[in-house]
Parts: structure tokens; sequence; C-alpha cells
């Protein structure tokens, strides 16, 4: 353990058998959280945790689709006879497939908004109830700048992440009276096990990392590390809040348009 923001806390990540998830649980165990790792995929969350107590920390791993309410009920009901009530949920769990909108099914199309949007708030709802009845808790969304910026031939993905965008505000202004805050992060592109497959060519890692201001893509650290400041005591008036982590990369489209000269 290197710190101890968050000892004596629950944090509950869902998502967390790899990429932002698993690094978010990994940091948030390192300050001093117990963290309950939830994931469809139970052998991932299983090495998560075996990540999280070779940092020194403490948690459990369970299997769980938070597509389902039943399931988030019963990895509720786990956490709270383990750990105690939640202090912190870190909606994570999330999918996408490219695939463009005049060939996507409704069945895929349905499947990323149960994830991405419905999962949020089926935990949101089951974690956040004692948050409210304790008056203190802070419940984090991962979304996307596909939230705001149109990501093309990606299905529902971008619709599915301005839901959860908006899930946050909601949160935000109807649980702020009762001492819960809600805030979201956008991440960039960051290399996680999701987006593997463009980052195994070193052409797509240059020439996507080229245009990044920051030129580089981002790390599940550099998300965590987000993470971490919006559930923690810096950010005690911070609600409905969207921090953009992208390396600058929605900052960079007017750079995309040729001038004249640059055209030869
Ligand atoms: N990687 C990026 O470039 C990027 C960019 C913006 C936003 N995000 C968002 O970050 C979050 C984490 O993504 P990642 O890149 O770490 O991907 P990832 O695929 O490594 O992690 C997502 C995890 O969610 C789990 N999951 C999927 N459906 C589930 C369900 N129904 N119930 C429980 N668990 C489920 C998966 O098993 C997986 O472990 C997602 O919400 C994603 O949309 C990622």
């Amino acid at each position: 353990m290197s710190g101890s923001m968050f000892s004596g806390q629950v944090c509950v990540v869902t998502g967390a058998a790899g990429g932002i998830g698993r690094a978010t649980a990994v940091a948030m165990a390192k300050e001093g959280a117990r963290v309950a790792i939830l994931d469809k995929n139970a052998e991932g969350a299983a090495e998560t945790l075996r990540l999280v107590q070779g940092a020194g920390g403490d948690g459990i791993a369970l299997s769980c689709d938070t597509t389902d309410a039943e399931s988030v009920g019963t990895a509720h009901a786990a956490v709270v006879a383990r750990l105690g009530d939640a202090d912190i949920l870190v909606n994570n769990a999330g999918v996408g497939k490219f695939v463009p909108l005049a060939e996507v099914s409704l069945e895929e199309w349905n499947r990323v908004i149960a994830v991405n949007v419905t999962g949020y708030f089926i935990c949101a709802q089951a974690f956040g109830r004692a948050m409210l009845a304790r008056h203190r808790g802070a419940i984090v969304n991962i979304s996307s700048i596909g939230a705001v910026h149109p990501n093309s031939e990606f299905g529902s993905y971008s619709v599915s992440k301005a839901g959860a965008s908006m899930l946050t505000k909601l949160l935000a202004a109807e649980w702020g009276p009762y001492g819960v805050r809600c805030n979201a992060v956008l991440p960039g592109m960051v290399h996680t096990p999701m987006t593997a497959v463009n980052y195994a060519s070193e052409e797509v890692l240059k020439a996507r990392s080229a245009v990044v201001p920051m030129r580089r893509i981002g790390s599940p650290e550099d998300i965590a590390a987000a993470v971490l400041y919006l559930a923690g005591p810096n950010a005690a008036y911070v609600t409905g809040a969207e921090l953009v982590v992208d390396g600058g990369l929605t900052q960079n489209y007017t750079r995309l348009i040729p001038r004249a000269g640059q055209l030869s």
C-alpha cells in the first residue's frame, strides 16, 4: 500500500477483470480501500484480486452480470456481507463493437445500451441506496469522449455513453441533497484488452499517437488516477462533472483541416 486516501472505505468496481477497471481496483487498494471486483469474467476478476493482494490490499472478486438486476442484487449482498456497505461505486463495465448504423442489428444495439447505460443504473441503485441512507458516497461513471463526439461506425456506443453521461448528471442532481456525489470520466484512446487489436500493429499505434497532442495513447492508470480524484476527498464539492482524459485528442480537430500551402 502506498497511501491512505481511501483507508476504511469500501469501493466497488464493475468490469474490473482487466483494463481500466483492473487499474482502478489496484489503485484504490493501494490507497487503502477494500475493493469489490465485479465482472462477468470470473477468472479475470480473480486475477485482479491477486494483483490487489500483491499490492498489499484487500478485497473480493465476484462473478456478476451488471445488466441483470438479480445478479447485481446477489453481488451487492455478498459485498455487504464480506466488506460492508459501499462508499464508492465505479461503473466501468462496458462493451462496444465496430458496426455501421446501416447494418447494426437491434440485438447488438440493445446489448450495448444494456451494459453501458442500464447496467450503470442498476448498479447505482443497488449500491447507492445505502449511500443515500448514510448520507455519504461517491459514484464515478466511466463514460467516453464518444458521449460528446460521435464515434462513427460503432453501433449504439456513442448513444450509450451519452446516456451514461446524462445518468451521471441526473444522479448528481437527485442524490446531491443526500451527500452522494456522481461524476464521469471521459477517456479518449486507452490501451486495454477492448482496444488491444488496434495497438498490436506498430503502424496503427504510431498513426493514432500522432493525432493526440500528448503524442501517446492513454494507459489504464491514466484513467484510474482521474477516477481516484473524483471519488476522493479532493473532489468533495465536485458533482455532475465530466472529466475528459484524452491527452488533448478532442481539442485537435481543427488541425485536421488543410490550409493553403499545406497541400502539395
Ligand atoms: N479503452 C478505451 O479506449 C476506452 C475509451 C473510452 C471509454 N472506455 C470505457 O472504459 C470502460 C472500460 O473499458 P476497457 O477499455 O478497460 O475495456 P475492457 O474490455 O478491458 O473492460 C471491460 C470489462 O467489462 C466487463 N463486462 C462487459 N460486460 C459486462 C457485464 N454485462 N457485466 C459485468 N462485466 C462486464 C468485461 O468482461 C471486461 O472485463 C468501458 O466502459 C469503456 O467503454 C474505454
